[in-house]
């Protein structure tokens, strides 16, 4: 495993559209063993492929710690509810601003088997669906910003801001 490169805002390969993973080769599990690494190393609680360069729809988030999702290929099919937070992005270190996003999410993804899985999740996990399946798309939370971006303090533990 290896830390991989965390692109950051204004690299053109953020606003590209990345592709489907069709099946798991022995790179893309590489891909997938790094992202977690690169994720948990940045204290990220989510990581899309894109922002290591790569143009693969796989995401990986961890909003606890202890409880790591592997999304393949996923796809938002319900929400519901809404919530209105801080939201930031390995992207754009150091930064927050205000994002309104749906309460209640399932997704339909595959897992590193390529099975269909199905996951719910609220509030934060909610949130983190939404910001990391957009980067697969091409988008930031940015566009989604209400007001301004603000200056984030690092290693501030009882921030509970989604990253
Ligand atoms: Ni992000």
């Amino acid at each position: 495993m290896a830390i991989r490169t965390i692109r950051e805002f204004g690299d053109p390969v953020l606003n590209k559209v990345s592709k489907e993973v069709k099946e798991i080769t022995p790179r893309i599990q590489d891909l997938i063993d790094d992202m977690f690494e690169t994720m948990y190393d940045a204290c990220g609680v989510g990581l899309a492929a894109p922002q290591v360069g790569i143009l693969k729809r796989i995401v990986v988030i961890d909003t606890t710690g202890e409880d790591p999702i592997l999304l393949i290929n996923p796809r938002i099919v319900e929400t519901s509810g809404e919530q209105t937070g801080n939201e930031g992005c390995l992207s754009l270190p150091g930064k927050s601003g205000v994002v309104t996003r749906p309460n209640y999410v399932k997704v339909v993804a595959q897992n590193e088997n390529m099975e269909t899985i199905e996951l719910e999740g609220t509030e934060l996990l909610a949130r983190a669906f939404c910001h990391e399946i957009e980067h697969l798309d091409g988008h930031l939370y940015t566009e989604k910003v209400e007001g301004e971006l603000v200056d984030t303090l690092p290693f501030d533990e009882d921030e509970e801001d989604y990253e």
